[in-house]
C-alpha cells in the first residue's frame, strides 16, 4: 500500500526508533553522489510528493544508476532512526511512468497557482517597459527559451524554493514583500528600479542549477555562486540594451546588496530604499524553507502543545467553573480562551 511523505513521517514519529518499510511514489527533486570512507559510491536524493519531502539514500551500486535521471520513482524504503533523525534508505525503485506535467506536480508545482505567479511577474515586467530598466530586463529574456527556463527554474538545490517554478514563487514573494515595505514609508521610490532588482538578483540561478524535475548544481554552479552569474547576465543585457554605466552600477549594486544579508557585500551599505527593501524581502523569503532543525523544533513544540491541551484545557475553564472572574464581573481572557 503506497504511502505519502506525510504518512511516512507520521509512522516514523510513532515507531519509537523501530525500523519499518514503506512504499511510495515520489519526484526525485535532487540527487547527489558521494563516496563513502570505504570508497563506495552512494546517492543522496530529496524525494517529494504533494505532502512534503525528505532525504533518502541509496547505497547499492545497482540502485544508484539512473536515479538522477528518473524524474519520478516508485520506491520501497527502509525507514529508521539515525543520529536522532529519520533515515530513509532506498531498497528498490522503478521509474514511475508519468507525464512530465505529473512529475512537476509531484515535485511541488501547482500549475494554476504557478500560472497566477507568472502573470504577476509578467505584469511587473510590463510596468518596467519604457524605462531603461525595462530595456535591460527585456534584453535578459530576449534569447529564445530563456523566459520558459526562468518560469520553470528552482530557486535552490536544497535550502528554499527548491522545486519546479521555485524561482518564480520566490520572486513573487520578494517583489510583494519589498513593494509593501517601500509603500509603508509613504515616500516616493523608483518602482522600475526595484522591480528590476527583483528579476535580476537571482537570474544567475538559470546558470547554476539544472531544470526540474531533478535539481542539481551545473558545472557553472560548482564554479561560482549564482549572484556572480546574475551580474554576468546583467552585463551582457546592459551591452545589448545600451544602458549607461550609471544604470549598470545601480543594478549591480542592488544585485549585490540583495545578498548582503548573508556574508557578501558587507563592506558597503545599501544605497536607497529600493536596495534595502530588496535585501530585507529576499532575506525573509529565502528563510521560509523549513530546515531539519526547524522541523524538530516544531515537532517538540507540537508535543508540548498537545500535552498542555490535554492537561490545560480543563484548567482554562477552571475560573469559569469556580466562579472566579475579573473585578468587572466579565470572564477573564484566559477563561474565555482568548490566550
Ligand atoms: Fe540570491
Ligand atoms: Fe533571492
Amino acid at each position: 500500500m503506497p504511502k505519502t511523505v506525510e504518512q511516512i513521517r507520521a509512522e516514523y514519529e510513532v515507531a519509537g526508533g523501530r525500523a519499518f518499510f514503506a512504499e511510495g511514489r515520489f519526484a526525485v527533486v535532487n540527487c547527489t553522489f558521494k563516496d563513502s570512507k570505504n570508497g563506495n559510491r552512494f546517492a543522496t536524493v530529496e524525494l517529494r510528493d504533494g505532502t512534503g519531502s525528505f532525504t533518502a539514500r541509496a547505497f547499492d551500486a545497482a540502485l544508484i544508476v539512473g536515479i538522477d535521471e528518473a524524474g519520478a520513482i516508485d520506491a520501497r524504503l527502509k525507514v529508521e532512526e539515525f543520529n536522532g533523525a529519520m533515515s530513509c534508505v532506498i531498497n528498490a525503485w522503478d521509474v514511475a511512468e508519468l507525464t512530465s506535467d505529473d512529475v512537476l506536480r509531484l515535485g511541488g508545482l501547482d500549475p494554476e497557482v504557478h500560472a497566477q505567479r507568472v502573470a504577476t511577474l509578467e505584469a511587473w515586467l510590463g510596468q518596467c517597459d519604457g524605462t531603461v530598466y525595462g530595456d535591460v530586463l527585456r534584453a535578459c529574456f530576449a534569447e529564445p527559451g530563456t523566459w520558459e527556463a526562468f518560469c520553470m527554474a528552482p530557486a535552490a538545490v536544497r535550502l528554499h524554493h527548491a522545486e519546479p517554478g521555485g524561482l518564480v514563487r520566490h520572486l513573487v514573494e520578494v517583489g510583494s514583500a519589498g513593494l509593501a515595505l517601500l509603500d509603508s514609508t509613504g515616500t516616493d521610490y523608483d518602482r522600475p528600479y526595484f522591480l528590476a532588482g527583483v528579476f535580476l538578483h537571482d537570474l544567475g540561478k538559470l546558470d547554476t542549477y539544472t531544470l526540474p524535475p531533478t535539481i542539481s548544481y551545473t558545472a557553472q554552479g560548482l564554479m561560482g555562486e549564482h549572484q556572480i552569474w546574475s551580474t554576468f547576465r546583467l552585463a551582457k543585457a546592459c551591452g545589448v540594451a545600451g544602458a549607461p554605466r550609471s544604470v549598470e552600477a545601480r543594478l549591480l549594486h542592488i544585485i549585490e546588496q540583495a545578498h548582503g544579508a548573508y556574508k557578501h557585500a558587507e563592506w558597503q551599505d545599501a544605497l536607497g530604499p529600493e536596495a534595502k527593501a530588496l535585501a530585507a524581502a529576499d532575506f525573509f523569503s529565502s528563510r521560509l524553507g523549513e530546515t531539519e532543525k526547524e522541523r524538530k523544533a516544531q515537532l517538540a513544540l507540537d508535543r508540548l502543545l498537545a500535552d498542555e491541551a490535554a492537561a490545560g484545557a480543563a484548567r482554562g475553564f477552571d475560573s469559569l467553573a469556580d466562579g472566579s472572574a475579573s473585578p468587572s464581573g466579565e470572564p477573564t481572557a484566559q477563561a474565555t480562551g482568548l490566550f
